[in-house]
């Protein structure tokens, strides 16, 4: 990813400071810095809330910052599974969340079909090359009414670069490619830049 442009970074420091004073801050362990933005989180424990969510799959941990976000959203008894490949992420992310989530490890795609849902909120934000893949899971662990949120899938506009054969881009047009033709979803795209450069994320909304 380039660079986050100046002004992007102060805007996204000025809405954390303005209006996310009580954002998590979790350990990081020396992880790479891929987590979400604190807007970005906040937007995520916003759309959980609004669907009134009581089971939330996520599939990518890192150390455990999108997933104390959509912790958040959860009422008492509500249910918080997240999946990670690598068990070094897992075990931060565990000392992290305090039990606020079930940290399932192991390759996603291995782990996905153990799962029972439906689950009311899916985010997809785990290996970029497989989103098509998990939009699928994603789609099979849902109900009419769930929500399908995909972070990365515009990575500085290479999204539409169509000579771009990295698997990770391709990836992203595939995945727009099956919210196109999947009748049982509406989605759409947006576009964002903050302190985490130029991305963007997918939401679709599961209609039957
Ligand atoms: N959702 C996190 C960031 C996740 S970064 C947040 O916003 O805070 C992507 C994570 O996906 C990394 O921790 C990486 O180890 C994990 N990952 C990569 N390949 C995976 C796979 N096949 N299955 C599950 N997790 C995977
Ligand atoms: C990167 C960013 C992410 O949000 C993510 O989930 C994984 C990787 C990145 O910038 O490489
Ligand atoms: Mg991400």
């Amino acid at each position: 990813m380039q660079r986050a442009c100046q002004p992007w970074v102060d805007v996204d420091r000025y809405i954390a400071d303005q209006l996310l004073g009580d954002a998590p801050v979790p350990a990081h362990g020396g992880l790479p810095p891929h987590d979400v933005s604190p807007p970005q989180g906040a937007l995520l424990e916003l759309l959980a809330r609004l669907m009134g969510a009581r089971s939330i799959l996520e599939i990518g941990t890192l150390a455990g910052y999108s997933t104390l976000w959509l912790a958040r959203a959860l009422p008492p008894g509500g249910r918080l599974v997240t999946l990670e490949a690598d068990p070094r992420h897992a075990e931060v992310a565990r000392a992290n969340l305090a039990g606020a989530a079930e940290v399932i490890v192991g390759p996603a795609l291995e782990t996905l079909p153990t799962l029972t849902g439906p689950f009311d909120l899916v985010f997809i934000d785990a290996d970029k090359r497989s989103n098509a893949e998990y939009l699928r899971w994603a789609l099979r662990l849902s109900r009419p009414g769930t929500l399908i949120v995909a972070d990365n899938v515009v990575r500085d506009g290479r999204l539409v670069d169509r000579g771009d054969e990295d698997p990770a881009i391709a990836a992203q047009r595939r995945f727009h490619e099956m919210l196109a033709s999947e009748p049982r979803v509406e989605a759409t795209t947006i576009q964002t830049v903050g302190g985490k450069g130029y991305d963007g994320f997918s939401i679709a909304l599961v209609t039957d």
